[in-house]
Order: structure tokens, then C-alpha cells, then sequence
């Protein structure tokens, strides 16, 4: 049999076909636009996702024996306000996962109706790319499209939708809306009466691993697909990649250097950071994880390649870099705001600490730097928690740098285990769909035999205590900023 990984992601959608024996056949990515409005807003039309998506499964399957497709399943960029009307009908673009115009919303949730309320009700706190705080703004800037709101979901869910015909998501994904009961896998319905909606204008909600529905016909037509193909809920992208990385049972951890990044820790059993600075949400095996999300990892470094340094050579520059932890220049990497730990929309990029001998190479260096520091700063709430990790899997397009994982390996000093395939969500959401189908009896039995460790990359005890220095040091930085950003906001 073969199944479809869906990734929705942010910059492309990435479809990846796999066997039964979790293969991967065949790999296709489309792109589409992204849109910035205003600064620091991030949009992008559903429609486009639902087209590419299309495209990207009729090149993906080519090749492929189309009678063997047995299920669909997605890994789909997380927190993303996605309205409907009562045709069904896309009432404005989507409002992303790292847009940043909620300030006042976000202020609104933690300030009066309370962090201890939320975090009671959902488990966590408001952050401004939650989906909750998206809503508010709906309802005050645009009480038009409030009023049109007939159903309310997820970026993945609204292909589901198109696929299927049903309104529908999964306990990973609706964790990070603000509207679910996280501990109790429900949705919650104090925080729809907070945001003014009832409770049915909410898809119902499936574990990641169950079948939702089948194709349509005119869809299994349209792909030349059998029409019993089965659509599987899917999960967030970041439950999907800890799905397609083995990051499943307890107190397994994976990182997803993608557009953003972030840290990813399974836990068997319900858990809240106290501070409410780690997400704690559900996971897609069925049980739970805390998880800290920074809004610019990879695309910090694509933006230094791209805009600044006007090249595509990105192994050339890394190459050049010679001197791991004896830099004299930080960056901080918040160029769309940062989410954990610092909670902060108004917080920007920096470049701290040049001279006059500072090279290019330095300035790369450090901005692949102060991703892992960044990482780190989770990292080390999650120690304060109790939480102790040796080691960690790795995923997404920074995982290909071998460079990238030694600083990671050594800047949060744990071993870095590559796996054979970094496509994280994409195969996450295939392994889902081969479980939805029965193929396999559960998600650890799938991933106990699909993923594989190709390569573990230690830390060196003086290099990781330099970069201690170091970190030492970054830390001190954003605390120092934070009241400029503030400024600058205003
Ligand atoms: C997680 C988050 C991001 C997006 C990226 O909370 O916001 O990782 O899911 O697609």
C-alpha cells in the first residue's frame, strides 16, 4: 500500500509518498506566496495551499501505482485563523502562525481575563500567534467577517476539508488555538465564551491517528486515486516531525530547524510549565508534549543569505567558519518577534559585539549561532522543570548543515541524533495515515520500525564549555533590549 504525507508548511507544501514498509518513494514541493500586509502581519490564501497541494500530489504520483494509495495524512503549519462562511467559502486570508498583530489582543487574554484562567482552562497562556487572540482581532477590526464566521480550523484542516468534505482537526493542531482543554482533549468552553463564538462554529476534533473520511469521488477522480482512500486527521507540523523523527513515548525530544524552530519534548503524562513559557500540548501518539517555538530559525539564515548576503551558496559561507565558540559577535534572532521563551511581538533582530577586524564569516557564524543559543534559552526552561535530556533527533532544511548540528550538539550540549530522512512532518503524516489505515497497530509501533539514526554527533567537552561562556553572555542581551524594542514599537 502507499500513503500521502501532506507537510503544509509555510514557505511550500512538501508531499511525500511512502510503502508499507515506510519507505519513501517519491518527495514533490510546491511553493506559494506569502503575504506581509503591514510589518510584522503574515498571511497567505488558502486557496493557494488547496492548489499547490493538488498539483503536488499529481506530480508526486506520476510514477506511482495509483491503485495502491490507501491514505492521506498531514503535517500543517500550526495556529493559523482559517474562517469559513456558511457556503463554505474562504471569508479572508489566513492570519499565520508568526504574525505578530495581536499584541493587544494577546495583552488583553493574559492581563484581564489571567494567565492562571487560561492556563487552567487550556494549559497555556496567550502567545500573539495563537489562534484564540487572531479571533479577537477578527472581532474588532473586522466585525463584518466576525459576523460571516460559520466554521473555524486549522491550515491542514482546510485541505482535509476540501479532500473530504469534513469539518474537522486533531488534538495536536487545536492545542495550540487557546480553545481546547489540552489536558482533557476537548475543546473548551469557557475560552469560546471568552472569544465569543459557540462551540459548533469548531471542527470536530479526532487523535492525529484516526480516519476522519474518505476522499470525495470527483477528488479520487481528479488524482486518479481509488475512492476509498482514507484521510487521516494529521497533526500540527512540529507533532508530525517528533512522529517521523521516533520522537514518540516519554521524554524523547526533537528540534525542527525550519521556517521556525523549535524544541519538542514527549511526555506520557499531562504536564504545565509552571511559567508558561513551553507549550504544553497534546501529541499526536496520543499522548502529551511541552514544546518551545521560536518564530525564525532557518529562515534567519535564509534571510542572511538571501537579502543580505545576495547568494545561494549557503555551504560555501559555511565552510569559511573555522573558530566554534571563540566569536565576538551575537545576533539575536527575532526578526518576526520571538514566541518562547520571551513572549515578546516588538522584540527584533540584533547584531551585537562588531569591530573593525569583523568579517562576513563572523556575522554568518553568529547568526547560526544565536539560533541555537535561542534554542538553548528553552532548553533551559525546560531544565528548570526537572526535565533532563542527554539527547535529541533533529529535523528540517537547518538539519542538512553538518555545522548547524555540531553548534547545536555542543551550544545546548546534547548528543544529536540524525535520522535518514529529515522530512520530519511530511513522512510524520504518511506514518499517521499508515496507521489510520490499520497497517500498523499504533504510532510507536510505526516509528519503532520506519525511523532509523543514521549518525550521532557529540558534544566535545571544551567546545561545549566555551559555548557555556558564551551563552552565558547571550543570555544577557535580550533582558538588555527588551525596553528599545519597546520604544521602537511605539
Ligand atoms: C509552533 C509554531 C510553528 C509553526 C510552523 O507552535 O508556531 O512551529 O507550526 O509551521
Amino acid at each position: 500500500m502507499l500513503y500521502i504525507g501532506v507537510d503544509l508548511g509555510t514557505s511550500a507544501v512538501k508531499l511525500l509518498l511512502m510503502d508499507s514498509d515506510g519507505k519513501i518513494q517519491n518527495i514533490v514541493s510546491k511553493e506559494y506566496p506569502l503575504y506581509f500586509p503591514n510589518p510584522g502581519w503574515s498571511e497567505q490564501r488558502p486557496e493557494d495551499w488547496y492548489d499547490q497541494t493538488m498539483e503536488g500530489i499529481k506530480e508526486l504520483l506520476q510514477e506511482a501505482d495509483k491503485s495502491k494509495v490507501a491514505g492521506i495524512s498531514f503535517g500543517g503549519q500550526m495556529h493559523g485563523l482559517v474562517i469559513l462562511d456558511k457556503e463554505d467559502r474562504v471569508i479572508r486570508p489566513a492570519i499565520l502562525w508568526n504574525d505578530g498583530r495581536t499584541g493587544k489582543e494577546t495583552d488583553y487574554l493574559n492581563e484581564v481575563i489571567g494567565r492562571e484562567k487560561l492556563s487552567q482552562y487550556t494549559a497555556n497562556i496567550a502567545f500573539a500567534g495563537f489562534t484564540a487572540p487572531k479571533l479577537l482581532w477578527v472581532r474588532k477590526n473586522e466585525p463584518d467577517n466576525f459576523e460571516k464566521i460559520e466554521k473555524i480550523m486549522l491550515p491542514k484542516d482546510y485541505i482535509a476539508y476540501r479532500l473530504t468534505g469534513i469539518h474537522c482537526t486533531d488534538v495536536s493542531d487545536a492545542s495550540g488555538m487557546l480553545l481546547f482543554d489540552v489536558k482533557n482533549r476537548r475543546w473548551s468552553q469557557e475560552m469560546c465564551d471568552i472569544c465569543g463564538i459557540s462551540m459548533s462554529k469548531l471542527p470536530q476534533c479526532f487523535e492525529s491517528y484516526e480516519p476522519v473520511g474518505r476522499v470525495r469521488p470527483q477528488i479520487a477522480k481528479e488524482l486518479g486515486i481509488p475512492e476509498n482512500v482514507i484521510v487521516a486527521a494529521g497533526a500540527g507540523d512540529n507533532a508530525a516531525a517528533a512522529v517521523g523523527t521516533g520522537t514518540v513515548g516519554d521524554n524523547k525530544c526533537n528540534i525542527s530547524l525550519g521556517t521556525s524552530g523549535t524544541i519538542f519534548i514527549s511526555s506520557k503524562n499531562f504536564r504545565v510549565d509552571s511559567h508558561n513559557a513551553l507549550h504544553s500540548f497534546a501529541h499526536a501518539d496520543g499522548s502529551y508534549h511541552l514544546m518551545g517555538c521560536m518564530l525564525s530559525a532557518a529562515s534567519c539564515n535564509k534571510w542572511w543569505m538571501d537579502e543580505i548576503l545576495g547568494t545561494g551558496d549557503y555551504g560555501k559561507e559555511q565552510t569559511a567558519i573555522k573558530n566554534l565558540g571563540r566569536n565576538h559577535v551575537f545576533f539575536l534572532p527575532y526578526l518576526m518577534g520571538e514566541r518562547s521563551p520571551h513572549n515578546d511581538p516588538d522584540a527584533r533582530g540584533v547584531f551585537l559585539g562588531m569591530t573593525m577586524d569583523t568579517t562576513r564569516t563572523d556575522m554568518t557564524q553568529a547568526v547560526l549561532e544565536g539560533v541555537a543559543f535561542a534554542l538553548r534559552d528553552s532548553l533551559e526552561v525546560a531544565k528548570s522543570l526537572g526535565i533532563h535530556l542527554e539527547r535529541t533527533k533533529i529535523c528540517g532544511g537547518g538539519a542538512k548543515s553538518p555545522l548547524w548540528r555540531k553548534m547545536i550538539a555542543n551550544i545546548l550540549n546534547l548528543k544529536v541524533d540524525a535520522i535518514e530522512s529529515e522530512e520530519g512532518p511530511a513522512l510524520g503524516g504518511a506514518m499517521l495515515a499508515a496507521v489510520a489505515c490499520g497497517e500498523y497497530a499504533s504510532v510507536e509501533e510505526i516509528a519503532d520500525k520506519v525511523v532509523k539514526v543514521t549518525e550521532t554527533i557529540l558534544p566535545e567537552p571544551e567546545l561545549a564549555q566555551r559555548y557555556d561562556e558564551r551563552y552565558a553572555q547571550f543570555k544577557e542581551i535580550y533582558p538588555a533590549c527588551r525596553p528599545v524594542f519597546a520604544l521602537l514599537a511605539k
